[in-house]
């Protein structure tokens, strides 16, 4: 499986941090870019770098010469977490005027998987529209609202609650949260 993650310059780096935290490179090839403002969040929120396992394969998200902006020889999924408003807007209005949009374009236009984690609040109409926009064109919306119920205990435990439902959607086998009425014993 080749999946692609794409960091964006909204808040919530924590989340890219846990789900980069969960993905094996050595079971999945592992491919990360960041976008025009990612950096700055990083820096900002993580007071450093990303913590990448070996075997991570990073990007520029201006080279076009990459196998994924072709319907041709697309990964199997994508990830845009955290998901800013601007690139959900670019994705949904169809700009693909670098490889990772191009990437996101491609996995809608090949009927694979697209996955945005979006953290915005309030939303304007514009967002709920392009949501809708991208929902209808195939893409899978997690929003970054993390759920309580499994009594998370730290900062890392409530960004899992959202990182376990992406790990969910990619068919990825996890035990980062306990599901709605298992006991222990069946984790
Ligand atoms: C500290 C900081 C936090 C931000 N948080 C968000 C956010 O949570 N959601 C969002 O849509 N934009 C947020 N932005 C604005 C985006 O970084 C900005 O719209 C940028 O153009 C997005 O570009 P990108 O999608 O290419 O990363 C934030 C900006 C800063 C400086």
């Amino acid at each position: 499986m080749r999946i692609l993650i794409l960091i964006t310059g909204a808040s919530g780096i924590i989340y890219a941090q846990r789900l980069l935290d969960n993905l094996d490179p050595k079971d999945c090839e592992v491919h990360v870019a960041y976008s025009k403002y990612a950096r700055q969040i990083i820096e900002q929120e993580l007071r450093g770098e990303l913590r990448l396992k070996e075997g991570v394969i990073m990007h520029n998200p201006d080279d076009m010469n990459v196998p994924y902006v072709s319907g041709s020889n697309p990964f199997d999924a994508m990830v845009i977490i955290p998901c800013s408003m601007g690139t959900l807007g670019r994705i949904a209005n169809g700009v693909s005027d670098n490889a990772v949009l191009r990437a996101a374009d491609v996995m809608l236009k090949e009927k694979k998987k697209l996955i945005l984690v979006p953290r915005e609040t309030p939303f304007n109409l514009i967002h709920i529209k392009n949501m809708e926009l991208l929902i209808l064109a195939g893409a899978t919306i997690i929003p970054a609202n993390p759920s309580f119920y499994s009594l998370p205990q730290t900062v890392e435990q409530v960004a899992d609650t959202v990182v376990a439902r992406v790990l969910d959607h990619l068919g990825i086998s996890h035990n980062l949260v306990r599901r709605w009425m298992n006991k222990p014993e069946e984790e």
